[in-house]
């Protein structure tokens, strides 16, 4: 029975831009995205009979259509109009879930890209990332990786300069944020701040580090209910320790700090992780 392993990495926003409401309910955004070392395992392997069911190591997930991962194998048959198989994903979970960092996305993009490696080894990563476009916004870039803009609903990508070599602490507080809640917030018109995309990208072009980081912000943090404050304290222990730039990814609560000397990275985590136990300690991908 075929059956293949592939690592999931999660992705941090080193930018969010609200540019404005769309007709069709969804917003146009403008993002940089850049995948770090932090991952889930998704095995995806053929089974006898019907069926796509997905397994993971936290229970409280879900197990049918409900999970990205199953949703993705879906679109796959349904888009290259292959004969469905039975199918067994199994997904060894360490991304924290509703924590911003596209956790079901980069699940979902692992399936597309096993399934391309099992049944379609000839299809072009810009086919699989349309086809990602079906099952979630984030999902495209989490097909393709690395540094990127996305742009529209998320889905319209362009590869950027690599990160320069750096040491990123994540850390997600106790708490979670609802997406759509978080964007019901926003009224595009009346946010004081934008980031500087343009000069982000020059940055990245020009290999500083210290440009990126100084340039790192997202809008939602203009939205935050005040019971998400943590947020802010979280970003501000990231600061104090060192870190070169430290924002909230996505629609949180999950806050980074980018950092260039090692042990200051590991003092800050070490100092974090004693009162989040989601603290990681990675580098980009
Ligand atoms: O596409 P996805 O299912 O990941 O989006 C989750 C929710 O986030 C959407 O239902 C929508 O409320 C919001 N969203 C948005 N604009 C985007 C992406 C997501 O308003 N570009």
């Amino acid at each position: 029975m075929k059956t293949i392993t592939l690592t999931a990495h999660a992705k941090l926003n080193l930018s969010l831009d609200i540019l404005r409401k769309r007709e069709d309910g969804y917003h146009d955004l403008r993002m940089v995205m850049q995948s770090i070392s932090l991952h889930d395992d998704v095995t995806v392997e053929e089974v006898d009979g019907s069926g796509i069911r997905a397994a993971t190591n936290l229970d409280y997930l879900p197990q049918d259509d409900k999970n990205l991962a199953v949703r993705a194998a879906h679109a796959f048959f349904a888009a290259t109009g292959l004969p469905e198989v039975g199918l067994r994903i199994t997904i060894e979970k360490r991304i924290p879930v509703c924590a911003g960092m596209a956790g079901g996305s980069t699940d979902a993009a692992a399936v597309l890209r096993a399934l391309r490696a099992l049944y379609a080894p000839h299809l072009t990563d810009g086919e699989l990332e349309r086809m990602g476009e079906t099952v979630g916004s984030d999902v495209p870039y989490c097909v393709r990786g690395g540094t990127a803009l996305a742009e529209g609903r998320g889905e319209r990508l362009t590869t950027l300069p690599a990160l320069p070599t750096c040491f990123v602490v994540v850390c997600k507080p106790a708490f979670s944020i609802s997406t759509p809640e978080l964007f019901g917030r926003v009224r595009v018109g009346e946010l004081v701040l934008h980031p500087d995309t343009e000069g982000l990208c020059r940055a990245l072009a020009a290999g500083e580090l210290g440009g990126v980081a100084r340039r790192m912000y997202n809008v939602f943090e203009d939205v935050l209910p005040g019971a998400y404050r943590e947020v802010f304290s979280i970003r501000s222990r990231l600061l104090e320790g060192g870190a070169l730039g430290a924002i909230m990814t996505g629609s949180g609560p999950t806050v980074f700090g980018l950092f260039q000397e090692e042990t200051q990275a590991k003092a800050a985590f070490a100092a974090l992780s004693a009162a989040y136990p989601q603290t990681f300690l990675e580098k980009t991908v």
